[in-house]
């Protein structure tokens, strides 16, 4: 990683071609001042603000602002962090969130998870905000598969895909992860690799209580999940079998955690 500094901005970043990057984002900011606005889903005039410097913009909630481009070495994606409430603001300025998913992000991989490569993340002084550079996550997330049926569903091995996805699962929660904000759109997969993405509510335990793994399930557990009762059974007796506990003891939980993270959900 490169160290960079500036009177601008300072980061570690993987290559020049991100630094350039940053300052084109900020130079068009400096025209734009509406680009470092956070806004909630879809607009059409911070839409063409970004694409004028090559960016999509991909709808979000309100606290990040989340941009893609491809270039000659694929494609990235860019999260700013926005820093809204007054203690984040403040924890902002002593340890960026940018920086905070960077470390959240080298020590997952080191406990031996997939997550994209980070690219570069820097601190955007005067802003008070951070932004955050990743490769763009391999194949597709288990919503578009599932939700979406971006991918043909014959061409799905159900059974594949959920023992992959329980593999991890499990290395994630003998290590301690807690993922805090898990749901089917950020778990990608390929034929032979689960990528996670969006790191940011991640947290490191020594040893992971019952409800917080039943709340990462239960993230996984969406209405619409077009799998049989069989495989789904399956999956919680495999998963309950390897992490030593019996099924009845977080079952309930699980379906308590789903119910109330998908209360919203209308089908
Ligand atoms: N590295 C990446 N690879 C593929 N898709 C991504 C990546 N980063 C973000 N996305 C897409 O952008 C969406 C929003 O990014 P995310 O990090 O989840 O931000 P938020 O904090 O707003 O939830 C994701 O749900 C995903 O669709
Ligand atoms: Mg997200």
């Amino acid at each position: 990683m490169i160290l960079y500094s500036s009177e601008r901005f300072k980061g570690e970043f993987v290559s020049e071609t991100y630094i350039k990057e940053v300052e084109q984002i900020l130079d068009a900011g400096e025209k734009e001042p509406e680009l470092w606005i956070p806004v909630r889903g879809e607009n059409d005039r911070l839409k063409s603000i970004f694409q004028k410097v090559g960016y999509e913009l991909i709808p979000t909630v309100m606290s990040t602002t989340v941009l893609r481009k491809v270039g000659a070495e694929g494609a990235w994606y860019v999260k700013i962090y926005h820093a809204l409430k007054w203690k984040d603001r403040i924890r902002e300025r002593l340890r960026p969130r940018a920086l905070r998913t960077y470390l959240i992000t080298r020590r997952f991989q080191s406990i031996g998870l997939q997550t994209p490569e980070p690219l570069g993340w820097c601190y955007i002084k005067g802003k008070n905000k951070s932004l955050i550079f990743t490769k763009q996550a391999r194949g597709d997330s288990l919503y578009d598969i599932f939700i979406r049926k971006k991918t043909p569903f014959e061409k799905i091995n159900q059974r594949e895909v959920l023992e992959m996805v329980l593999n991890e699962m499990l290395l994630a929660h003998k290590s301690g992860v807690y993922f805090g904000d898990l749901h089917l759109g950020h778990i990608y997969i390929t034929e032979r690799d689960v990528e996670f993405i969006d790191l940011d509510s991640v947290k490191f335990r020594g040893r992971l209580r019952p409800s917080e793994m039943a709340r990462n399930l239960a993230g996984l557990n969406h209405p619409a999940l077009p799998l049989e009762k069989e495989l789904k059974s399956l999956f919680l007796k495999r998963y309950t079998e390897e992490m030593g506990l019996e099924p009845e003891t977080i079952k309930d939980q699980i379906m308590m955690f789903t119910e109330k993270r998908y209360r919203a959900w209308k089908g």
